[in-house]
């Protein structure tokens, strides 16, 4: 099986949709092998408790090194033969001692159509700037904060009248469309990297 580890640090909407998808055999055959979360008291712990998933908690401030804590996760994947390293509202910068071993296996889900609004608070970001235009980005991570090749995204119009409320609500409906689908393209084998080109095999 092609087996996947979730990075999540609060509510855990984007984890609930993988979870919901793979349950009901749309996530390409992948199972979620393990929860990785850095807030042991965040709402997600609580979603893979009722959903049985294990779950890898940590607290940052145990270790003297963020390379520290990511040489365990590390040896946690491995441990489980993970193929896909997914992030889900994992509010942390990954080191190299992760990014270069899941290097072309690890993605992140971002609330605006990259490159605009990198960074915290995309969907607030988008408002103030009063773009009309917006969305959900999907891509490979790179050492950078939100820099790496773009697998997929889905754009959402800002209407007249919308509200932070109302535009997160959209924002997260198509979140939890998107990402299970790009999983469930790699765990079919459909995405190729080469350089910053990335490639998906559709299935006719
Ligand atoms: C999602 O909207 C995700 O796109 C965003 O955090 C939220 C997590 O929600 N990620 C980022 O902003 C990354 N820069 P969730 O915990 O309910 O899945």
């Amino acid at each position: 099986t092609y087996r996947i580890a979730v990075f999540a640090s609060g509510e855990g909407s984007n984890f609930q949709a993988l979870a919901e998808a793979a349950s009901a055999g749309s996530l390409g055959g992948a199972e979620i092998a393990l929860l990785v979360c850095d807030k042991p008291s965040a709402p997600v712990v609580q979603r893979a408790e009722q959903l049985g998933i294990t779950a890898h908690l940590f607290n940052p401030k145990d270790y003297e090194s963020r390379e520290a804590y990511e040489h365990e996760i590390v040896l946690r994947l491995e441990e489980l033969q993970v193929n896909l390293v997914v992030l889900a509202g994992y509010m942390r910068l990954l080191t190299p001692v992760i990014v270069h071993q899941y290097r072309g296996r690890l993605i992140n889900i971002h609330p605006s159509l990259l490159p605009a609004f990198p960074g915290k608070d995309a969907i607030g970001q988008a408002l103030e700037y009063g773009v009309k235009l917006s969305g959900v980005t999907v891509h490979f991570v790179d050492e950078g904060m939100d820099t790496g090749p773009i697998i997929a995204q889905k754009a959402i119009h800002i209407v007249s009248g919308e509200t932070a409320e109302s535009f997160a609500q959209a924002v997260h409906g198509v979140e939890r469309e998107l990402y299970p689908e790009v999983v469930s393209w790699f765990a079919q084998g459909l995405v190729q990297l080469e350089g910053r080109q990335v490639t998906v095999a559709r299935k006719s």
